[in-house]
């Protein structure tokens, strides 16, 4: 189904009806008197985190949690009671999200989950008629991908992936100034998921490996794509007038965790001899049917600052984040010299945030939400779900995010050989207009 089919009144599986009718005046209302009644699969750190962020925005109601670890449960349950909110049921068993999503009282589902968990309770959401929103990765194969599509297209229920990156104050600024033509006509990107995972995300402090440090050990493929493509996605038009044609990647030998605990535990250590098929940094270049090019690295078992090199280019100039910087030909003072981006972030500020600043530091902890995005995006579901309308990212993009996974991972084991990206829009990417963000 089109996202202008998508937009019109439909039936989901369950007999929901969604629809885009609702006036634009009540996604203003952030305490609309008809809560949007949610359920949560999976209330570990992230869980916990999009909790607190919607118990924060008010609008919601948390009717039902789930995650097998009962003092997850517990905790989420004690944030919500002690919110001012009913204690939300509680379900444990492995597979009890189905019985979370077939709830007829819950109008919509948050999954943050172990990412091999995304597609198939995605999918159960959707079945359900639920507006979905998983955590990123959605998918972590082609195959999952089409899975998405396909289960979305054939119930209909609106379902996004919660990409927050793509909701970052700067990153917006910037998609309003290339849309505004300050760049010229964009031809090349640079981007990268740079953050040293190896003790606050892939292993515990003793080594042993959590869920995510599990793929290490399986895959060799750029594994978290969709922080650094994000706003990418939007910058560029993919989806909406060009595509990805094909990507080539290459990765570097795997030395940095066991460099990392030849130091904390010495030489002879068995975790400093343990083999990862993971490379420590992956490089991918996409190009695209119109003839830009993209850079991608993955970079998340390094000793290093956390970092994204979001670089942008066009005919008439270029933005580079690490500097916090632009150039833009015949409107830059100096002649091929960097001015600061504050000026733009003002000039170029995304409504969304007049918003989130509207709501107050009572209400927003911006360091459990990055800094906000994680508000805004939180804060566009509700509304979606709230007024029936289309969720803020779609699902072609979605899944567009999750598919260089899979696609990194056989350039890697061909020798960096090109590989072409499925179509998930089915030709729909020729005609289909840019969405996000557009204000007004
Ligand atoms: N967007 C972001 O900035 C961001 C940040 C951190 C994590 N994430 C994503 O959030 C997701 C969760 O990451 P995390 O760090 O919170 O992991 P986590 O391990 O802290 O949380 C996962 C939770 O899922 C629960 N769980 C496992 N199997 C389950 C099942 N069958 N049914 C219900 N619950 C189950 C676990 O018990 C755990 O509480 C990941 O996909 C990760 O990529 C996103």
């Amino acid at each position: 189904m089109s996202r202008e089919l998508d937009r019109r009144v439909f039936l989901g599986a369950a007999g929901v009806a969604f629809t885009n009718t609702t006036p634009m005046a009540q996604a203003h209302d952030e305490s609309a008197s008809k809560p949007v009644r949610l359920g949560v699969i999976g209330v570990g750190g992230r869980g916990t985190n999009l909790l607190q962020i919607a118990l924060g925005l008010g609008g919601v109601e948390i009717a039902a949690l789930c995650d097998i670890d009962k003092q997850r449960i517990a905790v989420g349950q004690d944030l919500v009671v002690s919110s001012g909110g009913k204690k939300p049921e509680g379900y444990t068993g492995e597979e009890d999200y189905k019985k979370l999503v077939a709830r007829d009282d819950l109008d919509a589902v948050i999954i943050a989950t172990p990412w091999e968990l995304h597609t198939p309770m995605g999918v159960a959401s959707m079945r359900a008629g639920k507006y979905t929103a998983i955590e990123v990765p959605a998918a972590l194969n082609i195959e999952q991908c089409w899975e998405l599509v396909n289960t979305q297209e054939s119930t209909g229920a609106p379902c996004m992936m919660l990409e927050n990156w793509s909701f970052r104050r700067d990153n917006l600024a910037v998609l309003k100034m290339i849309r505004a033509g300050l760049l010229g006509e964009i031809n090349h990107c640079h981007c990268a998921h740079s953050h040293d995972c190896i003790e606050e995300w892939w292993f515990k402090k003793d080594g042993t490996p959590r869920w995510g440090g599990e793929h290490l050990f399986t895959r060799n493929a750029d594994q978290y794509t969709t922080h650094a493509l994000g706003p990418v996605l939007s910058w560029l038009d993919l989806n909406n007038g060009d595509y990805p044609a094909y990507l080539t990647s290459t990765a570097t030998r795997s030395i940095s965790i066991p460099a990392h605990y030849a130091k904390k535990f010495g030489p002879n250590h068995p975790l400093a001899k343990r083999q990862y098929k993971q490379a420590d940094i992956v490089t991918s270049v996409f190009k695209t049917i119109k003839g830009n090019t993209i850079v991608v690295n993955y970079d998340m078992q390094s000793p290093r600052p956390y970092d994204n090199r979001w670089e942008i280019s066009g005919t008439n100039g270029i933005y580079n984040e690490q500097r916090a910087s632009v150039y833009i030909d015949g409107r830059s003072p100096k002649f091929e010299q960097w001015e600061s981006f504050a000026p733009y972030q003002k000039e170029f500020d995304h409504s969304w945030y007049k918003r989130l600043d509207a709501l107050g530091t009572g209400r927003v902890n911006s360091e459990i939400a990055h800094g906000g995005p994680d508000y805004i995006e939180l804060m566009l579901f509700r509304d979606a779900c709230r007024e029936k309308k289309p969720v803020p990212i779609d699902i072609y993009d979605s899944v567009l995010l999750c598919a260089h996974i899979e696609l990194s991972e056989k350039s890697i084991a061909n020798g960096s050989a090109p590989v072409a990206f499925p179509d998930f829009t089915r030709g729909r990417w020729k005609t289909r207009k840019p969405y996000f963000a557009l204000e007004g």
